[in-house]
């Protein structure tokens, strides 16, 4: 199992490895609107487990850039394994 953290109010939720952060996102409060990595409203701050996280999927790269930032679109990625802890 792969684990998400919410740093608002240190919430931790388990998931399998290699599944959709969307959902349980979604449930902790992060709005949606699009799903499809184009509108951005569901952008979030990794703050720590971003190599835990799946590669930025093209839409993530247009609307994000280059991915340095430690920011991310909710209804794009995966959890891998390990544990992420995520803001918004
Ligand atoms: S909901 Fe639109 S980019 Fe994620």
């Amino acid at each position: 199992m792969a684990k998400l953290l919410f740093e608002h109010n240190n919430e931790e939720v388990e998931l399998p490895e290699d599944s959709p952060i969307a959902e349980a996102c979604e449930e902790a409060g992060v709005p949606f609107a699009c799903t499809e990595g184009v509108c951005g409203t569901c952008v979030i701050q990794i703050k720590s487990g971003k190599e835990n996280l799946s590669e930025p999927t093209q839409e993530e790269k247009d609307f994000l850039g280059d991915g340095t930032l430690d920011e991310r679109l909710a209804c794009q990625c995966k959890i891998r394994n390990g544990s992420v802890k995520i803001a918004f």
